[in-house]
Order: C-alpha cells, then structure tokens, then sequence
C-alpha cells in the first residue's frame, strides 16, 4: 500500500551469467545502492532492482562446452552474482532472472501486443554483426570503426537473416522531443548530445534470432524465431513492476543505471518500445523512465581491464580489500573515485590507499577518535551540557544546514563524490575548529571546562550529522558510530519499514547532554604500507 511519500525506482544493468561478477558489475550494483539508501534515509519509499540477463547464445554455447543444460550453467552464475551482492551487503529489492517465469509470460504478453499493434513486424535483414555482443553495427559506424567491433575490436561479419523488426525509425521525432523537453534523461549531458545525434538516422531494430529455440523466449505465434536477447533483457525492468503492487513504482519513472557500453539500446531503443506499448491496448499506463545514467569504466592500474590482460579486478582482489580495509572502506572509493562522469577512473591500489587513509583514516576516523576520546577524558564519556558562550567565527547551525543542502543537490546529481565530499566538508570544519578553539588545552584549567563541554556538544552534534550524511555510502561503519552515540536511527529505521527522516534528523542541537558517548576502537585504522626489504 502506498504510504503517500515519494517512490523511488533504481535500476543496475542485468549481468550476463557468462561472467564473473567483477568490479565493473559491482560498481553499478554500488552506485545504485548508495542512491537507493539515500532516498531510504529521506523516507523515500524505495524499490531498488538488480538481476542477470540469461538468454545470450553465448550462455547456450558455454553451457553445451561444459555438459550442461543452458539453465543449469545459468543457475550455477546467477547464484555467484547473487551470493556476491549479498556477501556485498547490497539493499536490492528484487533479483529478476530472465529465465524466470513471471519475466517470460510478460515479455511475450508485450511482444504479442506490439506485433498486433503493427509495431513489431516481419523483414529481412542483412548487415554488419557482431558475434561477441550479439549485435548488429550500423554501416556508417561499421565503416567508421573499419569493420570491427566498436567494443572487443574483433571482426565484424556479414549476416543476413529474417527477424521480426522494431520500427524505431517512426519513433524519430517522439524521441527527440522527448529529449528536448526533458533534458535530464540522458546523463551526462556529452552522453545526451551523442545519443540525440544518433536518433536522426535511427533505422528499424531486428529483435528475433531464429535457431536458438530451445533457450529464449519464443516469438508468440511464431516459435520458430526467439526474441533477441537484448529486447528480452530491457524488458525486466518492467516485468519485474508490472503487477498490482509494484506498477507504482514505475509510475515513478525508474532511473537506470548503466555505462556507457550500453547506453543506445537504454536511451534510444527501449523509450521508443515503451512509446509504442503504451499505445497499445491495456497498456495505457506505461511511462518513460525518468532517466538513463551512463557512467563510464573503471580501468586496472592504468589499463583497459580485458580477458587477455588477465587484469580484471575481480572477485579474488575485492576480497582482499574488503578484509583488509572493510567493506565500507571499498565502498567509499567506490563512490568517492568512480566514474560517474564522462572519464575512467583508475581502479590503482595507490589510489584506493592513499582515499582510505586521507578521506577515512585521517579526516573521519580520527575526528571520530579525537572527540569521543577528549569526552571520555575530560567528562567521564557523557556528553557534557552546553553553555551559550558563542564560539566567534563557527555558526553550527548555519555550517550543518549548508552540508545537508549541499549533499541533498549532490544526491539528485547522482554525485556520489559530492554527497561524501558534502558530509567531509563538515568533518573538516570540526578539524578547524578544534584547532581554532584548542580544547585540550582548555582543559588544564578547571574554570574553562564549561567551553570545552561547548566545544565538544558542536563537535560531536556535527559528527553526528556528517555520519548521516555518509550513511548511504558506509553504511556498517556509521551504524558502528551511531551506538557509540547512543543513536537509535537503526530500530527507528526497522520500525519505520526501512525508511528514515533525513530532514528531522539532519536538525541541529539533538545530542543530549548525559549521553553516554563511547570511544571504541578506530573505525578506520590507518594503513601502514608493508614494509618491502
Ligand atoms: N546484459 C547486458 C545488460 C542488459 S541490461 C537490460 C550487459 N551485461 S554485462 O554483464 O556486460 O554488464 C554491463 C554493465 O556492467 C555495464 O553497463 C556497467 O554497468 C557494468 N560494467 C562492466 N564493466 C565495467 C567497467 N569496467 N567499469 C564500470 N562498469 C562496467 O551488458
């Protein structure tokens, strides 16, 4: 039922079974799940979609090498991506598999009405393909990339073959005014620009292949031809919503999340195949996605990952980060250095130390540390009552309400880097102000102990408000915090059905005094580099 606060529907790309889950999967999985608790912390109703996409041939071709049927290769895979996100801590409402039933009957419910409607309709078609992606290039971008694949560099080949078509090129004009009128759907705005430019030649789609019967979903009516992979893929996004007590939350508008490998066939074909179904019949209330976030690769210590560089970050190196510096900490470079925007990030294990130990270590962990330690010191660990000496040059209400409003804007830019930059911020003016203030040295006089309780009520009231604000990226680390606080966000949370109140907790002035505040260990330890001999 519908609590009337907003909906919010995220989506990761579906995951090939072929592969192992590996940091690029993760990476997409991660954003979505720091945007998914992050509308959970504004009491945002939240459905937060992940799942694999099974019906490649290429699963078919794997499974037959290995003496096993397509489905039980794609059990074996899917299981490791599931088990992964949850080893992960991944928030995901759902997991689709698109050899599950309830994603099967929809899609053929939808083709069946979009063959019908006229939009979906039988031709031959011969062109530039590539086998590794299992699509086909258009010929000027085929002559542009000299007959190979604009993505694995492999050849392409020529292929004809009778398919049941998708008539994008009608959709031209639709989808450019979409566009146009919403300039937000296509993130970031050079991604938008390379799409728009792409639409006004858009030509018909082929999405059949014929001689994959006995893996795929069958054109309804027509079994000789299996919807292609790709169509059958986005639809999940639908499928998994598309009953009574899901439709609103793509009444939401989902944003999808993906990169930029894949951003034509979620920004130009699957708008324009909802246009059309939502003019047939029944299908009347079928909406457009609010967006489609494209953001670009991790490399590998300066390289392109590849199968034949062997230097995948995969699930063996993810581990030994996540053992050696926390779940939350991989999470934070994640967000913190990922490639939201148009350029790779380096996934360099320089870089992953050298965030850790300024960002965590020494910025969050140790303000942590130094406060919790100073009230444990100095007023036997509760938190003491402040006065109303006003600090000169520190307005705490005015420097917290900054924060909060900085990281909401960040959030709704899906700047992840700006929404932990946000909560830093904060951190660092607690930094600057205990160097301003000097309470530790305050304290050899008795007299002055009113002014250090003072200082340490804002100190700790800031801390309190950046751990909200970086709880959707660490979330573990932060719950660690809240009970040193005494905080019970967590159980308001629980009972509150997963949803939290963001603003109200965001207020300045909440700590109060007699508190019991735990030092605890150090949430981030830093890292000594292993010394080489
Ligand atoms: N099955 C299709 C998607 C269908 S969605 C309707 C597919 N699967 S995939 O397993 O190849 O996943 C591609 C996605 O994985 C990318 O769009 C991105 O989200 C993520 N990444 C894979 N490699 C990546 C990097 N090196 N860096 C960042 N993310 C990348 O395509």
């Amino acid at each position: 039922m519908s609590s009337g606060r907003p909906t919010y529907y995220v989506t990761t790309p579906i995951y090939y079974v072929n592969d192992q889950p590996h940091i690029g999967h993760i990476y997409t999985t991660t954003v979505a799940d720091v945007l998914a608790r992050y509308h959970r912390l504004r009491g945002d109703e939240v459905f937060f979609l992940t799942g694999t996409d099974e019906h490649a041939a290429k699963v078919l071709d794997a499974a037959g090498e290995r003496g096993l049927t397509a489905l039980e290769w794609a059990d074996q895979n899917a299981t490791a991506f599931e088990s992964t996100f949850a080893t992960l801590g991944m928030s995901h409402n759902d997991f689709i598999r698109t050899s599950q039933d309830r994603h099967k009957d929809k899609v053929t419910a939808y083709v069946r009405a979009l063959i019908e409607h006229g939009d979906v309709y039988l031709g031959e078609y011969e062109g530039w393909y590539d086998p590794g992606e299992e699509e086909y290039v258009p010929q000027k971008r085929a002559e542009e990339c000299g007959f190979k694949s604009p993505i694995s560099g492999r050849e392409l080949v020529r292929k004809s073959e009778k398919n049941y078509f998708f008539r994008l090129s009608a959709y031209r004009e639709r989808l450019k005014a979409h566009f146009e009128a919403n300039p937000a759907f296509v993130r970031p705005e050079a991604r938008r620009k390379e799409i728009l430019n792409r639409i006004a030649d858009a030509e018909d789609v082929p999405i059949s292949r014929t001689g994959q019967s006995d893996w795929g979903i069958p054109v309804p009516g027509d079994e000789e031809h299996t919807i292609y992979v790709w169509i059958d893929a986005l639809f999940n996004y639908l499928t998994t919503v598309d009953t009574e007590e899901r439709r609103r939350y793509w009444q939401a508008q989902a944003v999808h999340l993906i990169a930029k490998d894949i951003l034509w066939f979620h920004a130009a074909i699957w708008p324009a195949v909802l246009m059309a179904l939502a003019e047939c019949p029944g299908y009347d209330w079928v909406n457009l996605p609010r967006q489609v976030y494209a953001h670009s690769f991790w490399i590998s210590e300066g390289q392109k990952m590849s199968k034949s560089l062997g230097n995948f970050v995969d699930l063996a190196k993810i581990d030994h980060y996540v053992e050696e510096f926390s779940l939350d900490a991989l999470r934070y470079f994640l967000a913190a250095k990922g490639p939201m925007g148009t350029t790779d990030s380096d996934f360099a294990d320089t870089a992953f130390i050298d965030t850790y130990n300024s960002d965590l270590a020494n910025t969050f962990g140790n303000c942590v540390s130094r406060v919790t330690n100073m009230i444990g010191k100095y007023f036997g660990g509760e938190l003491p009552t402040p006065t109303d000496d006003a600090i000169e040059g520190f307005d705490w209400p005015a420097l917290a309400t900054s924060a909060a409003e900085r990281h909401a804007s960040e959030a709704e830019a899906l700047s992840l880097a700006g929404m932990s930059d946000a909560a830093l911020e904060l951190v660092r003016s607690v930094d600057g102000y205990i160097e301003a203030t000097q309470p530790f040295k305050l304290a050899k006089d008795e007299a002055k102990l009113p002014q250090v309780g003072t200082i340490l009520c804002n100190c700790a009231e800031a801390l309190r408000i950046a751990s909200i604000l970086l709880w959707p990226i660490i979330p573990g680390k932060v719950e660690d915090l809240w009970q040193r606080l005494s905080l019970d966000y967590v159980e308001q949370m629980s009972v509150n059905e997963g949803r939290g109140d963001l603003e109200a907790w965001c207020a300045w002035g909440q700590l109060k005094p007699g508190t019991p505040i735990e030092k605890g260990a150090s949430l981030f330890p830093r890292h000594q580099p292993t010394p080489t001999n």
